[in-house]
């Protein structure tokens, strides 16, 4: 039985989860007993988003990249400034006032109910070429669900813009690590930095210099802050192809410790991978470059427990995915949109062939309670 102790807007996951009677390593899926909620599809399908919750009630969903075309074939993709809102208790979508500039792999994170959006990727051209041409930007801005309005804050410092970063926030301060610069057809690249934003200031503030790089360049991976340590997990260094599974540990409160890597590797190295934290655990979802899916995705769902520090298999994603982005609320992943096959892999769909398909599709992992 796994318990659910709500307590002071932290959520504790019980250490009799299911964890505890399921066999050690990576054999717990089949005996997931957690389930997939589909729930009201995104008004408009889309990858390369960021997705987070304003209040208890409510999640955005944040730019990434549309596709023109149909079902069966994809023909352009181009980035958008679209902000989509999720009320949760009538499961229904609105639309909100769009980003001030169109982003893909924007950073983003809420603070005291306020969206802050903190640098990303945006076209070289406009109108932008048919295939993925991204450079980072690090225009940031905050929104205010009241006034439904974005301002304009400080921008990345000089040398540090990119998008595709894990982001966690702890206290009045925003962690942004890792990320990338370039995503084009021949060309991605890996950050190893790591800055903060203040959200009191409304600056950019520098770390420890021993706590400023991961220890390897990682984009388009997942990660969190739970409780005082900012975690970096899996992600890919460079090309999309060199997928990684690692786990990397910061701890807020003593910085000049500098990162740690976890002697528990993710079961499956993934890039383009989402996740989010319940009580004790992170769960991760999906991902792209799998040599074994015709489609190039992970359906993988796998959960780490910081304490003890394993991971184990759950119950695969019913419609997996890559470049979408997961929120938890409450005892829900939330999950919507994504990309549902890996760009650039053809997939014939009734005689047509795409070369990418974003999904409208929206579902929630719901963690028994
Ligand atoms: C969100 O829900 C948690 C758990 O029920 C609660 O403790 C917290 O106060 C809520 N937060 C807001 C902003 O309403
Ligand atoms: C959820 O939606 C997916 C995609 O449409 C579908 O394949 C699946 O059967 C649905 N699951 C349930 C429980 O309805
Ligand atoms: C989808 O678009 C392609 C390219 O324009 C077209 O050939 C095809 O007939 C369309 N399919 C449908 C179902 O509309
Ligand atoms: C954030 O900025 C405020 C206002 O300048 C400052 O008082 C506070 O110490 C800063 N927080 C951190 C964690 O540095
Ligand atoms: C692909 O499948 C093989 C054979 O089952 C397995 O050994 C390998 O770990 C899989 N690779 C990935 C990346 O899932």
């Amino acid at each position: 039985m796994q318990l659910l102790l709500f307590i002071g807007g932290l959520t504790l996951l019980s250490t009799t989860s299911f964890a505890a009677a399921a066999p050690k390593g990576y054999q717990t899926q089949g005996e997931d007993r957690n389930r997939w909620v589909n729930l009201t599809s995104l008004p408009t399908p889309r990858q390369e988003h960021t997705t987070v919750a304003v209040d208890n009630n409510t999640i955005a969903v944040l730019g990434g990249v549309e596709r023109i075309g149909n079902d069966s074939v994809q023909l352009r993709v181009f980035t958008t400034n679209l902000v989509e809102l999720y009320d949760i208790p009538s499961d229904t979508w609105r639309t909100a006032a769009p980003l001030p500039i169109k982003l893909n792999h924007p950073n983003s994170a809420v603070v005291n109910g306020r969206i802050y959006l903190l640098g990303g990727l945006v076209d070289t051209q406009e109108p932008p070429t048919a295939e993925a041409d991204w450079i980072a930007t690090g225009k940031s801005y905050v929104y205010d669900l009241d006034a439904n309005a974005w301002a304009e804050v400080a921008p990345m410092p000089t040398g540090t813009e990119r998008g595709s970063a894990v982001v966690g926030v702890h206290g009045e301060m925003i962690y942004v690590a890792g990320g990338m610069t370039v995503l084009n057809l021949v060309n991605q690249d890996a950050s190893t930095t790591v800055t903060a934003f203040n959200t009191t200031s409304l600056q950019w503030q520098r770390v420890p210099s021993i706590a400023a790089n991961i220890p390897e360049g990682r984009q388009h991976a997942a990660g969190a802050v739970v409780g005082d340590t900012l975690y970096v997990v899996g992600g890919r260094w460079y090309e999309r192809t060199n997928v990684r599974d690692t786990v990397f540990s910061l701890n807020l409160l003593n910085q000049i410790a500098g990162w740690r890597t976890s002697p528990s590797h993710m079961p499956t190295a993934r890039g383009g991978v989402t996740g989010g934290v319940v009580g004790s655990s992170f769960f991760a979802f999906g991902g792209e470059c799998n040599p074994n899916t015709s489609n190039g995705i992970y359906p993988q769902a796998e959960t780490y427990d910081f304490e003890p520090k394993e991971w184990k298999r759950l119950n695969d994603m019913p419609v997996p995915r890559h470049g979408t982005a997961a929120v938890a609320v409450g005892n829900r992943i939330y999950i919507p949109g994504g990309g549902l096959q890996q760009d650039g892999v053809p997939i014939e769909r009734n005689g047509v062939v795409s070369y990418g398909q974003a999904t409208a599709h929206f579902d929630a992992y719901e963690i028994e309670n």
